[in-house]
């Protein structure tokens, strides 16, 4: 039988029964079919009551489950009056790069009316990610987990938990974020920040009107349970705890990690954490908060508040009363603690052995060095703007901003027409160097343009991320389509090509889809170009994607039948 043994306890009805599975028999796994309907539904959080775009009628969406080695076929069926597409983040799209996902990247939106059926096999990958849209803003309000399990038979490689559960976060706007972000890109300012964060799509207690909107995971004590943490926020990497309580973290971005403990973990839009929990042996007499708010290193605006949810212990006898038992809340680092991150990202490890081996690239064939930051745009019209000096925030990496085409870009590729929409001349370093983390440079204007970095089938790449300080150190999670990169060195300051490369670890550096670049520093990644398609990167706080700071990889076909990039299917969207 397909139904899997995916426990749905202590979760809000909305996520039982979400979706329909009908698995058929193909090669290796099995082939599992979804149906999103992308439709307007009325959710009322902070007293607030929104119409909202949504997958199903669901908020947060349906959950995915799937095993490694499974095929995916999902038709989403476009009922509200936007533009839509959905992003399978972190799925690497092997050949399928036509159901990655971002708009006017992989495909033309799925206009009202129209559907698209995303088809794509798990290759290679097992553990947590999340599948989101991938237009404007709005992924806010439609995004939703996908579960990998191992394949059938094939344990995990730590204690078999006896239940699991995603722990989900999000960020709310009693406002419509489609009309938040229009308006920002309109004044050239800061959009207003969240209202709220969410676990599960609930706020929590800690908010104005919001007790009764709290997310509660009821254990039993004695036992482990395996937390899927995803950051699907838009814009805030966020720490999380729960009170009295440690935390072993076993994998990232769906690959095994070697496990270590911690009592607070640091996670950035874009990425995923599981994490086992170990409840105490006996039943406490208490009630425990887990709560989650952001690791801030910007200059900007954001929404300075916290979400909680409830770890609740099952009472062993109906007399205990609930109510009467203490409460106890965690001590989160200080919202700028960059040592905490520092610290924390340091211990993430490959598992690296005999199973689960880390490839790294030990050899590399294309070096770059890529600036990103915030920068300004002129202002239209003559006019004043509220970005920093009267001009409009923008964003870049090597100073280009990234604008995107008005058709998709992985389409004019493999029509042969990728130079009418694209030049493929995005440089390799900066053009002009300068002091990344000094003194900001008395221009902060960036260039605009769509620009690709053209790469022949199996390039080995070692890629240098270096946060700017030109409008302020910040850090920067930087998510990568259609591949996992390995973070092979960070540092603070200046990357040093003579220095630095001596300290890169090749042997066991954590292999994931999405990392944080230090503020006022650098990270290192390297990688296998051997995913032929067009492969977008950009930050993953939202607001620095609108602003331009994206860029795409045009990865060429191999010489073999099996390197090339599949034909589109016959019911891609057009623009
Ligand atoms: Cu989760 Cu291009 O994004």
């Amino acid at each position: 039988m397909g139904v899997l043994p995916f426990p749905s306890f202590a979760f809000p009805a909305l996520f039982l029964f979400s979706v329909i599975i009908f698995p058929s028999v193909a090669q290796g796994g099995v082939t599992r079919h979804y149906h999103f309907e992308i439709k307007y539904q009325n959710v009322t959080r902070l007293c607030h009551t929104k119409s909202m775009v949504t997958v199903n009628g669901q908020f947060p969406g349906p959950r995915i489950v799937a095993r490694e080695g499974d095929r995916l076929v999902i038709k989403v069926v476009n009922h509200v009056q936007n533009n839509i597409t959905i992003h399978w983040h972190g799925i690497r799209q092997l050949r399928t790069g036509w159901a990655d996902g971002p708009a006017y990247v992989t495909q033309c939106p799925i206009q009202t009316g129209q559907s698209y059926v995303y088809n794509y096999t798990i290759v290679g990958q097992r553990g947590t990610l999340f599948w989101h849209a991938h237009i404007s803003w709005l992924r806010s309000t439609v995004y939703g987990p996908i579960v990998i399990l191992p394949k059938r038979g094939v344990p995990y490689p730590f204690t078999k938990p006896y239940k699991e559960a995603p722990i989900i976060f999000g960020e709310w706007w009693n406002a419509d974020p489609e009309a938040v972000i229009a308006q920002a890109i309109q004044t050239g300012g800061g959009p207003n920040v969240s209202d709220a964060y969410t676990i599960n799509g609930f706020p929590g207690p800690l908010y104005n009107c919001s007790a009764k909107d709290t997310f509660k995971l009821k254990v039993k004590p004695g036992r482990t349970y395996l937390l899927r943490l995803i950051n699907a926020a838009l814009n805030d990497e966020l720490f999380f705890s729960i009170a009295n309580h440690t935390l072993t973290v076993v994998e990232a971005d769906a690959v095994y990690v070697k496990p270590f403990e911690t009592n607070t973990i640091l996670i950035t839009p874009g990425q995923t954490t599981n994490v086992l929990l170990k409840t105490k042996s006996h039943y406490p007499k208490a009630t425990f908060l887990m709560t989650a708010r952001p690791y801030v290193t910007g200059l900007g605006t954001f929404d300075n508040s916290t979400v909680a949810g409830i770890l609740e212990y099952e009472s062993p006898s109906k007399s205990l009363h609930l109510k009467k038992l203490p409460l106890f809340k965690p001590l989160l680092p200080a919202l700028n603690d960059t040592s905490f991150a520092t610290n924390f990202t340091n211990k993430l490890r490959s598992l690296a052995n005999a199973q689960f081996p880390a490839n790294v690239p030990q050899k590399v064939d294309k070096h770059f060095f890529f600036t990103v930051g915030l920068g300004t745009n002129p202002c239209q019209n003559n006019q004043t703007c509220q970005g920093p000096n009267g001009t409009m925030f923008a964003a870049s990496v090597n100073n280009v901003s990234f604008t995107l085409p008005t058709t998709a870009l992985l389409q004019a590729h493999y029509l042969g027409q990728s130079n009418e929409v694209s030049s493929p001349d995005f440089p390799s370093s900066p053009l002009i160097p300068f002091n990344y983390t000094g003194t900001p440079p008395n221009n902060s204007m960036v260039s605009n343009g769509t620009k690709l970095v053209v790469l022949p089938f199996n390039t080995s790449v070692e890629l240098i991320m270096q946060d700017t300080s030109i409008l302020g150190a910040e850090s920067h999670p930087l998510h990568l389509h259609g591949f996992n990169f390995f973070v092979v060195g960070q540092g603070f300051g200046n990357f040093d090509p003579n220095k630095d490369p001596a300290n890169f670890n090749l042997v066991d550096p954590v292999e994931r889809n999405t990392v944080g670049v230090p503020s006022g520093g650098w990270v290192a990644i390297r990688f296998l170009a051997d995913n032929p398609g067009v492969w977008f990167m950009h930050c993953h706080l939202e607001v620095h994607t609108s602003w331009g700071l994206k860029m795409a990889w045009l990865v060429l076909d191999g010489k073999l039948p099996n390197q090339k990039l599949l034909p589109p299917p016959s019911d891609l969207p057009k623009c």
